[in-house]
């Protein structure tokens, strides 16, 4: 694998899987791979689990890491072509990526959707132009469109906690006090379309998710209807794609709570976390017995390491 930006960089996804439990079970066993090798992770927005996690899987695998917090650390980046530079910022992306690949075996990359430009942000300008320029490969450790290291441990997770073949996923839109980007449910939409999973998508009108996304995934607009039956439960909240960047809807009549929980299959619930208690999901969902979201968060470490280790053995 050369870069890592969405599920159709990795060979398939039956092989993405068997290399992380691999990896889960035999953490230390690939320290060969990264020997005098170094990751450098580049952040454009704040994180907590994708650094640690991605930081740690490379220490696993024998790497060493570097971290640049662009904005706080480094000089701040100009993206944009052909401007004349008479403003805040310093330096280009044109020479900084370079530079940055002269040191490094393997860039991780976090630039969030800006919520300027759809067509900036759906081109995905910043990652684009590491992987133009930056000459090592590049991880995605999210974009303005996709999260992949996120879904890749989505999907781990619920290989490991499903109990049927085929069970039934519903993504739900959920409330939140900020425009958030759409890459979480983005990516994972994109993941889920790739397993034999019933997946339902369920959200007000006007917070429909891109059509390349989409698919021919079913939407169903009741959020209650969605919620019966299903095996796992996945918040997560996203800013309107076709009103692009904007809250439509505050409702807190979307929040997952045990009423609705009581209409699923006892399902599993999930979030990417960082998570709103009592806006996104109420205390007694997030700490029931049915929360999954620190093991979830745990298999990031997973996913992280099997997305470097299939890299590295190509370098
Ligand atoms: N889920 C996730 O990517 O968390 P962070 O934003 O803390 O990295």
């Amino acid at each position: 694998m050369k870069h890592f930006i969405s599920v159709k960089d990795i060979p398939n996804l039956q092989y993405a899987l068997d290399v992380a439990f691999d990896v889960k079970t035999n953490r230390f066993a690939y320290q060969h791979l990264g020997k005098n090798k170094t990751m450098i992770l580049i952040f454009f927005n704040s994180s907590l689990r994708t650094r640690l996690s991605t930081q740690k899987a490379a220490m696993n695998l024998g790497m060493n890491t570097m971290v640049l917090n662009v904005n706080e650390d480094g000089w701040q980046l100009e993206s944009e072509l052909g401007v004349v530079m008479d403003g805040e910022k310093p330096e280009h992306l044109l020479e900084a990526i370079p530079v940055i690949g002269q040191y490094c075996d393997v860039i991780g990359v976090r630039s969030f959707a800006r919520f300027q430009s759809k067509d900036d942000d759906y081109s995905e300008k910043i990652i684009s132009q590491f992987i133009q320029y930056a000459g090592v490969p590049v991880v995605s450790m999210e974009g303005a469109t996709r999260h992949p290291l996120q879904s890749y441990a989505d999907l781990v997770t619920i290989e490991e906690f499903k109990t049927k073949q085929r069970p039934k996923v519903v993504l739900t839109w959920a409330p939140h006090p900020k425009a958030l980007p759409q890459a979480v449910a983005n990516s994972f939409v994109e993941w889920m379309r790739e397993t034999a999973y019933d997946l339902v998508v369920t959200h007000p009108e006007g917070y429909e998710l891109a059509p390349e996304f989409m698919g021919d995934v079913k939407v169903e607009y009741n959020q209650k209807k969605a919620f019966e039956g299903a095996d796992f439960i996945y918040a997560k909240n996203w800013a309107s794609y076709t009103s692009y960047g904007q809250i439509l809807s505050k409702d807190f009549g979307w929040t997952v709570n045990e009423e609705k929980m009581a209409l699923t299959n006892d399902a599993k619930f999930m979030h990417c976390l960082p998570v709103r208690r009592n806006v996104v999901v109420t205390d007694g969902v997030i700490d029931s017995k049915n929360s999954i979201v620190i093991q979830q968060a745990a298999n990031r470490e997973v996913t992280a390491q099997a997305v470097l280790k299939m890299i590295l053995e190509e370098v």
